[in-house]
């Protein structure tokens, strides 16, 4: 045999053990876990009562990571916070945290526990994936060592870091991802750059970022654009925010949007409306959980495309704008009445008539929606509205959305107040809007906070519309879009800012310098 020949062999081989190991689905699972609470308390426990409290939740986890993997499932998400909660101080967090090496070290804690000082939790992690022969996805604390001199280096002498780890099915670490977007988390630093951590699988290449990562362009949307992944991993502590951002009807409309799987888990706890879980696909929901009646966790999950982009159905991309640019607004601008959604301020036109054509606008934005209600309820009055700006008190994340929305009541002040139930069902919707931005997630939620897979659908010129026969009772049908580009983020701003400053005071002095010359 030629040393050609043998190479062809060896590249056919090579392909062939590609083909049988690569696989078309696989089982994902999340889990919903009603996070047994430490005590509050302003001075640090030790370390030992802190790991006895971790413990208590990872034995839960344990049971279930179980269960999962006896159902077939190769993989497993567990919430952000699940081993410790949300309610420390710097110090009080410290004794929680373990140090996290990078996965470049190649190591399976279950094997060699000791090779990394006392990381007691990130053993039990490991074991469980090995024992079991699962990837698991879980969020502990990192501390890293820093330097004393260093002026940022805190108290404690080390960083602090909210922190996804993942191991493979021999329980070894495969990624680890430090959250960037901190959502008032003071036990925590963020990392100075977002982290773009990703990993190859049998099943399809993954991504991971955490909770309030999932609203900024870094690194969620990079991860799906430049990094090509399948399957975003998703940890989230998600506190639901009607009527945008309850956890079940954003991920969803991010999945969508951004054509990934999410398979994202939340924590489970309602006085804090903490509930809602799913395994979210381009075409909409596989599996998703919503309970805000019982304290228990849940187990969730489905089949999902290992590749969706190799799908048949893949969806196409869509042109947001398309369609409301093509058409003449609607006249019927007479009723626009402005109106709050928490702190943002929306133009507002009620959809007075049992069916019609409408138009509101903000600046820029301009909302269209066509409609049919099955009935009018007297009882209940609809609007159609468009936000475009900064949002909130924060006033930080530029958004812009087109939303057709239940009132609270029928008096129209009460337009944009948090209503969880409705019963207008509509025969027909067609949302669309003049958005600038590329980047609009499409959200249908119903009454009692539900979902409505295959029930609505986004056109290639923009609109989304109902399919499929008369919707279910409707909360909001939205186009909810994010301008990342007109983002206000603290630190690039102000560096971005003082860079052009100091570009100027150069250049005026350069101008200064040059006049002085020539005169001289
Ligand atoms: C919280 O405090 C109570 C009373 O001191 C004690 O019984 C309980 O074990 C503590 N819980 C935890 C999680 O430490
Ligand atoms: C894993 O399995 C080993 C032996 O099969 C057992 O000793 C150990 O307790 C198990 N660990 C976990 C975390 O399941
Ligand atoms: C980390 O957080 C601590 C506490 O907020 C702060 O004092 C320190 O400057 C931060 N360091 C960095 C590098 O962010
Ligand atoms: C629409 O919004 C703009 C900007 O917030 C505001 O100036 C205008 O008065 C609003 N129109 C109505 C009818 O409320
Ligand atoms: C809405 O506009 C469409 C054409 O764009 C028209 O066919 C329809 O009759 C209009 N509906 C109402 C209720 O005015
Ligand atoms: C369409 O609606 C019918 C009846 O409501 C339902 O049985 C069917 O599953 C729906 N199809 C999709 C794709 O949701």
């Amino acid at each position: 045999m030629t040393a050609a020949s043998f190479q062809t062999s060896a590249a056919v081989f090579a392909l062939l053990t590609l083909h049988v190991g690569a696989l078309n689905t696989f089982t994902a699972a999340v889990y919903e876990h009603a996070v047994i609470l430490p005590n509050k308390t302003l001075t640090p426990v030790s370390q030992q009562d802190a790991l006895a409290l971790m413990n208590k939740n990872i034995d839960i986890l344990e049971e279930v990571i179980k269960q999962a993997a006896e159902q077939g499932a190769q993989i497993i998400v567990t919430p952000e916070d699940a081993l410790y909660g949300w309610e420390f101080g710097w110090e009080t967090v410290f004794p929680f945290l373990e140090d996290v090496p990078a996965p470049e070290v190649d190591w399976i804690p279950c094997r060699d526990p000791h090779r990394f000082g006392h990381t007691p939790v990130q053993t039990r992690l490991s074991c469980m994936a090995k024992n079991n022969s699962i990837y698991v996805v879980a969020n502990i604390g990192d501390k890293k060592k820093c330097n004393s001199q260093d002026s940022t280096c805190p108290s404690t002498g080390y960083f602090q870091y909210n922190t996804n780890v993942v191991y493979n099915a021999e329980g070894k670490l495969v990624a680890r991802y430090h959250k960037h977007h901190l959502y008032g988390e003071f036990q925590f630093n963020a990392t100075r750059k977002p982290e773009v951590v990703t990993f190859d699988t049998t099943f399809g290449k993954f991504g991971i970022f955490t909770c309030f990562d999932i609203l900024f362009r870094e690194p969620a949307v990079r991860l799906v654009e430049e990094s090509q992944v399948d399957t975003i991993l998703f940890p989230t502590a998600w506190m639901n925010s009607l009527p945008f951002l309850t956890a079940i009807e954003f991920h969803s409309a991010w999945a969508m949007q951004m054509r990934v799987n999410l398979l994202a888990a939340n924590l489970h706890h309602t006085s804090k409306r903490m509930t809602g879980s799913g395994i979210y696909g381009p075409k909409g929901p596989s599996v998703y959980h919503y309970d805000m009646e019982t304290a228990s966790g849940q187990l969730l999950l489905s089949q999902v495309d290992s590749h969706p982009r190799r799908s048949p159905d893949y969806p196409a991309a869509v042109d947001w704008d398309a369609y409301a640019r093509s058409i003449k607004p609607f006249p019927t601008q007479k009723h626009a009445f402005g109106g709050n959604v928490h702190a943002d301020q929306f133009n507002f036109t009620e959809l007075y008539e049992r069916a019609g054509n409408l138009t509101v606008c903000q600046k820029e934005l301009c909302c269209h929606l066509s409609y049919r209600m099955l009935g009018k309820e007297e009882s209940e009055v609809y609007v159609l509205g468009a936000f475009t700006g900064l949002h909130g008190k924060r006033a930080k994340e530029y958004w812009q959305v087109c939303t057709l929305l239940k009132c609270k009541t029928t008096i129209l002040t009460s337009c944009g107040e948090v209503v969880e139930t409705a019963s207008t069902r509509f025969e027909m919707f067609s949302l669309s809007g003049t958005f600038e931005t590329e980047y609009v997630y499409p959200e249908v939620l119903l009454s009692k906070i539900q979902l409505s897979p295959g029930k609505f659908e986004v056109l290639k010129d923009g609109r989304l519309v109902d399919k499929n026969g008369t919707s279910g009772p409707i909360v909001t049908v939205t186009l909810f879009g994010r301008w990342y580009e007109r983002d206000r983020l603290q630190n690039s701003a102000k560096t971005s800012n003082s860079a052009i400053h100091f570009l100027l005071i150069a250049t005026s002095f350069m101008i200064t310098a040059l006049q002085n010359i020539a005169m001289t």
